[in-house]
């Protein structure tokens, strides 16, 4: 859909050209932009640039999941404004979870901020930008209606040789500390024929390794055309069992719902990866109560156990909270020894920042920020020397890397293992695109290298 301009009466505008769009946050933001991208350049034709000096429009694409957020975004438009002062036909755009959650108190404080948007309401973009170039008012879209955004994107296109996928959205479980149920509403997920359908085309532009993506994506269910109720795991069966689907990977889940069909589909299904994040934020019963988690640690363990049990070398990533409201030293002792007894190959961590609006916030932030900084030392340094040794416990493996581009040294090639790991070798540029056998030789923290395995 190609969108006219009909501005008879006011001063001809400058034809709209160039689109730069900043990202924080998940990997759903990234997907999001990508789509809000695609959306822009097919109703107006505009070309992605680097710098937002040179943007016709610009998108602010935010995350609002820990602290200053708000504060980021602020001190990231005072700097546009200059832009818009010089080029008042500048359109800037403010969306994801702080438009969703701050709306129309953006545009009081930064009045030239012309769209207010949430991550439910951007499919409309381009009909808010012909509304603004016609009307010149600013916009406020924050209503969350029923996923119709996915009937109003163009086709994904890939980038590289990944692909993205969302399925779900939102989240149910209001653990105390997340402002997403309030920023992303309640789980909503897509139809499996349109998620098939979606993974299909990216297959057929070229993705060999694609991410289902939702909030909590193993709460998936849904009903498909002949009304027989779909769950994750089905999901999992019918996407990676798609022809020339080579790698699938999903994220993020909730330990509260790792069903055993879903611990076994990573045995069962051979294009499925063996590599889970798998957030649990914290080792304490105690902590865990208080966060609304649903679960306690026997449970996480439980599910850990049941993984292993069918795919031994899972790669296990996680999230953590230190510092949460009321935390002693005895939970945070509890944390590190279930990151001992886990074993992780990376994790994030994070030291609690109260969210406004969420049941945490009104309990007392009462963890001195001198102890979450010490906490949060200890257990990066525990995360750290885990992850190294299982960087090691790689060297001299023979593994399957899917080439995904150069390396920054001079001959080199760069490229992931099934289980998610960077690897560099030295390799013909031709091969950037194939998945080929290499011997990993050397371990680092953050990557290996290797060593093409030449076949007669
Ligand atoms: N404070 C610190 N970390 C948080 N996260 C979410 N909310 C907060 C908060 N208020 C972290 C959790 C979650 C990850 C995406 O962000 O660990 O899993
Ligand atoms: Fe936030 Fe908890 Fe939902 Fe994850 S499960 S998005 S941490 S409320």
């Amino acid at each position: 859909m190609q969108i006219t301009e009909t501005s008879d009466k006011k001063p001809k505008l400058k034809s709209l050209d160039t689109l730069f769009i900043q990202t924080y946050g998940c990997a759903m933001n990234v997907y999001d932009s990508s789509r809000m991208s695609d959306l822009m350049q097919e109703a107006y034709g505009l070309r992605i640039v680097d710098t937002p000096a040179d943007a016709d429009v610009i998108l602010m694409n935010t995350c609002s999941i820990r602290e200053n957020a708000e504060n980021k975004v602020y001190s990231e438009l005072g700097r546009y404004k200059k832009i818009k002062d010089k080029r008042p036909d500048l359109i800037i755009g403010v969306g994801g979870c702080v438009g969703q959650q701050e709306g129309k108190r953006i545009q009081e404080r930064a009045p030239f901020v012309d769209i207010v948007f949430g991550p439910q309401t951007y499919h409309r973009l381009p009909d808010m930008v012909k509304e603004i170039r016609r009307d010149r008012v600013n916009l406020t879209e924050i209503d969350m209606p029923e996923i119709e955004k996915f009937d109003h994107l163009p086709k994904p296109k890939v980038e590289g040789l990944t692909g993205y996928v969302t399925i779900m959205e939102g989240c149910d479980k209001f653990c105390t500390f997340c402002i997403v149920p309030y920023t992303r509403g309640a789980e909503i997920s897509r139809p499996p024929e349109d998620i098939l359908a979606e993974c299909r085309q990216l297959i057929d532009a070229g993705a060999k390794d694609i991410s289902l993506l939702g909030q909590n994506v193993n709460a998936y269910h849904c009903e498909d055309t002949d009304g027989n109720e779909v769950g994750f795991a089905e999901l999992l069966h019918l996407v990676g069992e798609l022809e020339g689907m080579q790698r699938l990977r999903f994220s993020t889940s909730h330990p509260m719902e790792m069903t055993t069909e879903l611990c076994e589909a990573f045995a069962e299904i051979p294009s499925l990866m063996p590599y889970l994040h798998l957030p649990v934020q914290s080792g304490s019963d105690e902590i865990l109560k208080a966060m609304h988690r649903g679960h306690q640690r026997e449970d996480y363990f439980k599910a850990i156990d049941e993984l292993r049990l069918h795919t031994p070398d899972i790669a296990l990533s996680s999230d953590f909270i230190v510092g949460f409201p009321g935390e002693t030293e005895e939970d945070f002792e509890l944390t590190l020894d279930l990151v001992r007894k886990v074993g992780y190959d990376s994790a994030f961590s994070f030291k609690y920042s109260p969210r406004p609006g969420t049941p945490a916030a009104k309990a007392e932030d009462d963890v001195p920020e001198a102890i979450k900084d010490e906490r949060l030392q200890r257990l990066l340094a525990l995360l750290r020397e885990q992850s190294r040794e299982r960087m090691e416990q790689q060297v001299g493996k023979t593994t399957d890397v899917l080439v995904e581009g150069k390396g920054k040294n001079e001959g080199d090639l760069t490229g992931r293992t099934p289980d998610f790991r960077i690897v560099h070798f030295k390799g013909n540029p031709r091969l950037i695109g194939q998945t080929l056998s290499i011997q990993i030789t050397e371990a680092y923290n953050m990557s290996l290298r290797g060593e093409l395995i030449i076949e007669d």
